[in-house]
């Protein structure tokens, strides 16, 4: 038995690297699989279930407030997730995944790449906010991320997320932050951004 309540969608092209699915407040396992499935055809597909229950909505960490984090919780969610990816990747037979998380999901995978570079390739960072705010010191040399904001997004100021490309890119990350200018949600901008960054950064 895994850490994680999870779905694992085995690759139909071992050229394509497996991905890390984190689903944003209220989400769960099935959401981003056909995202997944868009953006990468063919790749592996890993997606756990956050276990923080906010008013019955799964999350990935606990927050006091919308934008405002439990770090505690947040580094301890950080590293529970980096063990069931190692469970995983043992499990199924894996190399490290690029993660690709949207809001909440986004925000965890932004936690765990700093204190535990070696869980993830790379990540695809949609509409995500900073983290931590004492982040601790870690070496991200040559990671790609993708972060993709919306300019008008309400729930995350835009130099919060500016915030977190130059936090992730003074660690060593290579960054490549895109700002849409839509809101929130994931529009086919985000898609197609996602889609061509993962065939030919990642
Ligand atoms: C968070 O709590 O991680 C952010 O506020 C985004 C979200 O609403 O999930």
């Amino acid at each position: 038995e895994l850490s994680f309540i999870h779905r694992y969608v085995p690759t139909m092209d071992p050229g394509r690297p497996p991905l890390l699915l984190l689903h944003g407040t209220g989400g769960n396992e099935d959401d981003l699989l056909p995202l997944g499935q868009t953006i990468s055809p063919g790749s592996a597909l890993l997606s756990p279930r956050g276990k923080v229950l906010e008013n019955g909505m799964p999350r990935f960490f606990r927050r006091l407030a919308e934008g405002v984090f439990d770090e505690a919780d947040v580094k301890a969610r950080a590293h529970e997730l980096a063990d069931f990816i190692a469970e995983a990747r043992k499990a199924y037979g894996l190399n490290a995944p690029i993660a690709v998380g949207f809001s909440n999901g986004a925000n965890i995978a932004a936690a765990m790449l700093l204190p535990r570079p070696e869980a993830l390739a790379g990540a695809v960072l949609l509409r995500a906010m900073v983290p931590l705010k004492d982040a601790p010191q870690s070496d991200l040399t040559g990671k790609p991320v993708l972060m993709i904001s919306g300019a008008m997004d309400p729930i995350i100021p835009a130099d919060n997320a500016t915030q977190l490309a130059e936090m992730l890119k003074k660690a060593g990350a290579t960054v490549d932050h895109q700002i849409l200018r839509g809101g929130h949600g994931l529009t086919q901008a985000d898609v197609q951004l996602a889609a061509g960054w993962l065939a030919t950064e990642a």
